[in-house]
């Protein structure tokens, strides 16, 4: 299994590319589902997990694809099978987005129930309940979703937690149901904003741009459409924090600044310096970090998939923060690793305090989940001799070639295979 080697104590310095949104791409994908023609979708990240699992989850299902660079074309012209199996939705719990495009388009649609994971328990109850709203019949049997419905049929449907891919879900789903379908407290997310743009640029009917409340006007078949996917903020963000702990100035390219405007924000009272432009951020680590309270919650506030990598910038910091996990039950894995790299941190429920600054020391460490893992890169850059990352599978489900982009930055970080 391969590692990532970082020694740490440089500071970063340079332009890093953001890659194109994982968590836009992949529903994105799930939506060539809901028509026979072509979908192309541009500035997909070739993510060797996350997004070669949808790629083969369709053509499981009977869909062509093919790459060219990072454009990702998918025809679902000849599907055969409705199922997602077990295998594929275990090790990635978006194939849970096939859902609602299957069950719209065929009348049919076998999932595998994802299970819990590392963050938490992570239902899909209400991904559930609104396609039962929309008149689909949703049976459990033997660890699967069976949903089936003769036609789906507009409705009016309140989310009781704002879910971001049940948002999605949904939305597809009542882009080909017979009649109006009226969605509230939907996710505002970028990347449900960037499934919105695709599906009507298919020929959808949807009202409610950035707000959430959703007014969706079936149709009876949806056409081809060419997309291109939004930037990864999460990706964008990770970089700024790992500019700033190391006291460096880099410019990340190709992003969108408004999508971050709350890690700006957290970032600036930090004393971090920070400029935006149209489609860049150039940071530049303060000589001391202030310390800064953060709590997680749904667009457009402070995302949960920040959160770790913020506390391994916290632990840099001059004095105690706060960080409060509003969204997962289960998401401080990583600070048992950054405990073992020399950090201060105690955990009450849904708290962690963050007592800094403490120096952080190079050390053998597991990544636990996608973000957690970045934590531990971040704090491997600021930390006195060499940190071992191990399980980097988590980490590649997520970041595009992200030793290259380090290493573009001035970081001794390499891979170990
Ligand atoms: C998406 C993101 C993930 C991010 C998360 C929160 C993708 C592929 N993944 O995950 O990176 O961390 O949003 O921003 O886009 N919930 C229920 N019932 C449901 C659905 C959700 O109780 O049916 C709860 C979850 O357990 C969680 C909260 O709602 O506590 C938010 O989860 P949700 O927004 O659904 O996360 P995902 O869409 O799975």
């Amino acid at each position: 299994m391969d590692k990532i080697r970082i020694a740490g104590g440089r500071a970063l310095h340079g332009e890093v590319t953001i890659s194109g949104a994982k968590n836009s791409a992949l529903p994105c994908i799930a939506a060539a589902l809901l028509t026979a023609d072509i979908v192309r979708l541009e500035n997909v990240p070739r993510l060797v997990r996350d997004v070669s699992t949808m790629r083969l989850l369709l053509e499981h299902l009977g869909c062509e694809t093919q790459w060219e660079g990072n454009t990702l074309s998918v025809r679902a012209a000849n599907i055969d099978l409705f199922e997602a199996p077990y295998d594929m939705v275990k090790t990635m719990r978006a194939s849970v987005l096939v859902l609602g495009p299957l069950v719209a388009r065929f009348g049919k649609a076998v999932v595998s129930l994802p299970g819990g994971c590392a963050i938490g328990a992570r239902p899909i109850d209400l991904h559930l309940s609104g396609l039962e709203a929309l008149g689909a019949k949703i049976n459990i049997e033997h660890g699967y979703v069976i949903a089936t419905a003769q036609k789906l049929v507009g409705a009016h449907y309140r989310f009781q937690t704002v879910t971001v891919t049940g948002t999605e879900n949904l939305i597809m789903a009542a882009a080909l149901a017979r009649g109006e379908t009226i969605l509230e407290n939907c996710a505002m997310e970028p990347e449900v904003e960037d499934v919105i743009r695709l599906v009507r640029g298919m020929g959808a009917r949807i009202e409610g741009d950035n707000t959430e409340i959703l007014r969706i006007h079936g149709v009876d078949s949806l056409h081809e459409a060419t997309h291109v996917v939004i930037p990864d903020r999460i990706e964008a963000g990770t970089f700024l924090m790992a500019g700033a702990v190391t006291g460096g100035a880099i410019q990340v390219n190709r992003c969108v600044p408004e999508h971050l405007t709350a890690a700006i924000e957290k970032l600036r009272e930090n004393e971090c310096g920070i400029q935006t432009g149209k489609d860049w951020i150039r940071i530049e680590g303060p000589k001391k970090l202030k310390p800064s309270d953060v709590e997680t919650h749904p667009y457009p506030q402070f995302p949960t998939d920040l959160q770790a990598q913020y506390m391994a910038l916290m632990t840099q910091a001059e004095g105690t923060s706060t960080i409060h996990e509003n969204i997962f039950e289960n998401r401080f894995m990583h600070v048992a690793e950054l405990r073992r790299m020399g950090a201060h941190i105690e955990v009450d429920g849904h708290l962690a305090h963050v007592y800094g600054k403490t120096l952080l020391s190079g050390a053998g460490v597991m990544a636990t989940d996608l973000r957690a893992s970045a934590s531990l890169i971040i704090a491997g850059l600021v930390a006195d001799g060499v940190t071992m990352v191990q399980r980097v599978y988590h980490i590649d489900r997520g970041y595009e070639r992200i030793e290259e982009k380090l290493r573009g930055l001035g970081a001794d970080v390499e891979r170990i295979s």
